[in-house]
């Protein structure tokens, strides 16, 4: 007798942190693995290859990452053929000390090397430790294989990667290197691609999105040939930088029926002198500018931001003006972080508020958003609004999707199918979703 695993297809558990280009990206490495015999399982214990997707934005994501690794000792112990990766942006600034510090991992791979995840799973095959956090010249997306595996009928699709604005607090320009945009026709065979297996709606994602450049297109014009693809209805992207809300995205807004009613577009603070100290290259007025002209274009868009308090040297002045920022926008919902230092950052090397201090405003801003995104949503009661179905919901005759403006909606409807656009009526707004019946 011997406890040797049944032979079967090895298996892989993904464990994802951060953004949605990382839930991306983890789709696309279980393909990529994928096409080499893995099969995904959703219980450690089961796989024969643990990948930690890593997020490196904000605090404590090394030392969410260490205890993870600690945590996997007695997997491995029970199955030494297990095989230990970690990707995304923490395997990219600190792959040498995961290595040195862990060794139980077996393989580091940086955001821009996934396509040769394949080669360096065979090499952990034959006893090697793997590691690659180069920026290679290749794309990967040219490496990787076709994307087949579909669970909805929404998609995330990376149309840019990098970030070339170096925000003082920010480490993605060093984790994820310079701007670059994936090729127009790339795209557009993708979402062909992705609108065969039902897919109807895109967000299309990028660091700083609408930066978006390559082949004569800009994102506005991106945007126009992939709402030609037929069966494509729907178009969102995210994320987005004030400086680069070019006039064409701008009337997109308002002439692209399939662009959403929705856009993502952080400001980060309200003070001016804490922006410029951010090195954000605009001021909250020029901010302020800029989403009148989005709302003129259309006028009942969904506005959501992030917001970063206690950054090195915010006055309660300077809070306050960001206060009052987001009571003159009024978003449907935000984002606000406690600033934290990232090592190899210029603020890292400023002094700090108070953490308490940086505490209580983050309590306050964050009761001021949750207002904000209650009275938006209560204000959708009674409102007709379309439902693109993505799953039942867990009462019988019920289904669950988002509406134009990402609220998520669940709709009585006993008929309804997974994929369906449906015209329902908002009933009720509940935490945070709305409740609907379908309309006829
Ligand atoms: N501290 C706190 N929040 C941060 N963000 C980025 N870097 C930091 C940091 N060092 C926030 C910003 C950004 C979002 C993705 O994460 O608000 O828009
Ligand atoms: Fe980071 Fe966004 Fe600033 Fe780029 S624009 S440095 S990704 S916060």
């Amino acid at each position: 007798m011997t406890d040797a695993k049944p032979i079967g297809p090895k298996k892989l558990f993904i464990k994802t942190y951060g953004c949605q280009m990382n839930v991306y990206d983890s789709e696309r490495m279980a393909e990529s693995l994928g096409a080499t015999g893995y099969v995904p399982t959703d219980t450690v214990e089961d796989a024969d290859m643990v990948l930690i997707n890593t997020c490196h934005i904000r605090e404590k994501a090394s030392e969410k990452l260490f205890s993870d690794l600690g945590r996997l000792r007695p997997a491995k112990e029970a199955n030494p053929n297990l095989k230990v990766g970690v990707a995304g942006c923490v395997a990219q600034a600190e792959g040498e000390e995961i290595m040195r510090r862990m060794p139980l991992v077996d393989l580091v791979v940086g955001p821009q090397s996934y396509h040769r995840l394949p080669e360096m799973e065979a090499r952990v095959q034959g006893g090697e430790r793997a590691i690659d956090t180069e920026f290679p010249p290749e794309d990967k997306f040219d490496h990787l294989p076709e994307r087949k595996a579909m669970r909805g009928p929404t998609a995330f699709l990376t149309v840019q990667e990098g970030c070339d604005k170096f925000c003082a607090f920010c480490v993605v320009p060093y984790t994820r290197g310079a701007e670059v945009s994936r090729p127009p026709e790339r795209l557009l065979t993708e979402a062909r691609n992705l609108a065969s297996r039902g897919v109807r709606e895109l967000t299309l994602l990028g660091q700083n999105v609408n930066a978006y450049r390559a082949d004569g297109y800009g994102l506005a014009r991106l945007i126009r040939a992939l709402a030609k693809v037929e069966g494509i209805d729907r178009l969102r992207y995210m994320t987005s930088h004030p400086n680069d809300m070019e006039d064409d995205l701008i009337a997109a807004h308002g002439d692209c029926p399939e662009l959403m009613p929705y856009l993502h577009l952080p400001v980060q603070s309200g003070s001016d002198r804490i922006l410029k100290a951010m090195n954000r290259k605009h001021t909250a007025d020029d901010y302020l500018r800029v989403l009148d002209r989005v709302r003129a274009a259309r006028p009942d868009i969904l506005l959501t931001s992030d917001f970063i308090v206690g950054f090195p040297g915010e006055t309660d002045e300077d809070f306050e003006a960001t206060l009052s920022l987001i009571r003159k926008v009024g978003y449907g919902m935000a984002y606000s972080f406690k600033y934290s230092a990232r090592p190899g950052t210029p603020a890292a090397e400023k002094p700090n508020v108070d953490s308490a201090v940086a505490d209580a405003r983050l309590q306050e801003i964050q009761a001021l958003l949750s207002a904000q995104q209650r009275a938006g949503q209560e204000a959708m009661v009674g409102r007709e609004v379309d439902v693109l179905y993505e799953k039942a919901g867990r009462l019988p005759g019920q289904m669950v999707g988002k509406s134009q403006h990402l609220h998520a909606v669940h709709v009585t409807d006993p008929t309804g199918k997974v994929g369906e656009l449906a015209r329902v009526r908002v009933t009720a707004a509940v935490t945070n979703s709305l409740a609907a019946e379908r309309l006829a």
